[in-house]
């Protein structure tokens, strides 16, 4: 079969750029183990992005197959409404005893937006079950990232990804984000950024039916890396004001800021958890909203009132997804991950350490095995980190840009030689992107040509 072809008249590819894609000589990913992906011609790619963001284990570990394989031969689906399984069950226990403090209570879904969405109901009936059904209203963060379904869009909204559906999405209220890349503060921050969520709960807490971030990184925004101690004042504010906490760890959870969850950082608990992506070591789709009792509790029903959350997924807590994240969570345990992800953390925070020095990289950051840097605006910004992106995979790494900014978010396993090849390739490519930029503009200024730079395209049509 010719893969390229086929996939050209069949497929809708989600984020891609229709024409560039055509253009562009795409890998065709044919299997994988550790680190690395391999294409159907046998060649093989560094993920540098953990596909992602979900494959923390790596990929193909054997535990994890094994895992799914013989569930597969007991127990393919079975539904969660009205009666349970095994496999749910035994997740379901080992869920409440990593979660953060009393957090206990699970509920399932699909993937990381539907968890949202049940994340949000929840909130937003907990108070009606209690009888205060005008605290009804969401608080999130500008340019935060929660999904792309019509409900989650509404709670970050990202211009460039959501404009064409702006006129039918419900926005939430949305607070100041922190960006520390662009902080007036910088020098001496005692958390001013926190001024504006302050501003905006206390004079909206009692229509408030919870706040929602992602805690210490907005990823999709640009992987942008925030202090801890901005999520520990917002529990503080939160308790005092009577609104639910609810944090989004589908991208952060699981090991990838250094600490099973952002909220261990903070040393905090929410009142309500979602975690997805490497739930399942990012084997198989699945969400998990992780909830206190008290949540729980308001849902039971009395003689004069209905509380039963109607709400609900086909395959909430699929079998075959439940065995990939039980044997996830056994690995992670057995094989002293978070430990293991010191190594590769260590790398990638020396490594963007130096890379801020170099001309035209605006900011750098790194925290855990999460690590990003902005391109200036005269360097080029978003142009230049396609550029590297595209340069990066002709030499065997994947990493793709959010706007202007590039980054690294490797396996958490990943070992020595592999990030410092990592690195290396993403040093060559982010000096040589720069250069290159350069030499453009120059040639442009020469040509007395005003143009933008068409080269994204023209690499696309080399690669
Ligand atoms: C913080 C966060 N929340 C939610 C989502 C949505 O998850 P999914 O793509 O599985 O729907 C993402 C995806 O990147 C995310 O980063």
């Amino acid at each position: 079969m010719n893969f390229r072809e086929t996939d050209l008249q069949h497929l809708w590819h989600p984020y891609t750029d229709i024409d560039k894609f055509e253009r562009m000589n795409f890998p065709v990913i044919q299997s994988a183990k550790g680190v690395r992906l391999r294409d159907v011609t046998g060649r093989e790619y560094l993920d540098g992005i953990s596909s992602w963001w979900c494959v923390n284990l790596g990929h193909s570990h054997p535990h994890i197959v094994n895992s799914v394989v013989q569930q597969s031969v007991r127990l393919q689906h079975s539904i969660t409404g009205g009666m349970s399984h095994t496999g749910v069950i035994k997740l379901s226990e080992m869920l409440a005893g990593v979660a953060p403090g009393s957090l206990n209570r699970i509920y399932y879904a699909s993937d990381g937006a539907s968890g949202v969405e049940a994340a949000l109901r929840i909130a937003i009936q907990y108070w009606w079950n209690l009888g205060q059904a005008e605290k009804k209203n969401i608080i999130s963060l500008s340019g935060a990232y929660h999904g792309d379904t019509l409900g989650t869009v509404g709670l970050g909204f990202l211009p460039r990804f959501h404009k064409p559906v702006e006129h039918v999405v419900n926005r939430s209220v949305q607070a100041p984000a922190p960006h520390c890349f662009h902080c007036p503060f910088e020098k001496n921050c005692s958390l001013q950024c926190f001024s504006g969520m302050e501003e905006i709960l206390r004079e909206r807490a009692l229509t408030t039916a919870a706040v929602i971030i992602e805690p210490v990184c907005q990823g999709a925004a640009g992987i942008r890396i925030y202090p801890p101690e901005y999520v520990t004042r917002l529990r503080e504010l939160c308790s005092e004001l009577d609104v639910l906490l609810i944090l989004d760890e589908i991208a952060v959870g699981f090991g990838r800021t250094g600490a099973m969850f952002a909220s261990d950082l903070a040393g905090i608990q929410p009142d309500i958890m979602v975690v997805g992506k490497s739930l399942t070591g990012g084997y198989l789709p699945m969400s998990a909203v992780v909830a206190t009792s008290e949540v729980f509790d308001s849902f039971r029903s009395s003689d004069s009132k209905d509380r039963t959350f109607y709400h609900g997924h086909t395959f909430s807590g699929n079998p075959l997804a439940a065995a990939a994240a039980i044997a996830a969570l056994e690995v992670f345990n057995s094989e002293d991950v978070l430990e293991q992800s010191r190594l590769p953390a260590a790398l990638l925070q020396n490594a963007f350490s130096l890379f801020a020095g170099i001309p035209g990289v605006h900011r750098s950051t790194a925290l855990g095995c999460m690590s990003s840097l902005e391109i200036s605006e005269e360097a080029g910004g978003s142009n230049t980190a396609t550029r590297m992106a595209v340069m990066a995979l002709k030499m065997g790494l994947i990493i793709r840009p959010l706007g202007p900014v590039i980054y690294l978010w490797p396996p958490l396993v990943t070992g020595k030689s592999d990030m410092e090849e990592m690195l290396s390739i993403f040093g060559e490519c982010l000096k040589s992107s720069l250069r290159q930029t350069r030499s453009d503009n120059a040639q442009r200024k020469l040509l007395g040509s005003h143009k933008p730079s068409e080269f994204a395209r023209q690499e696309h049509r080399e690669s």
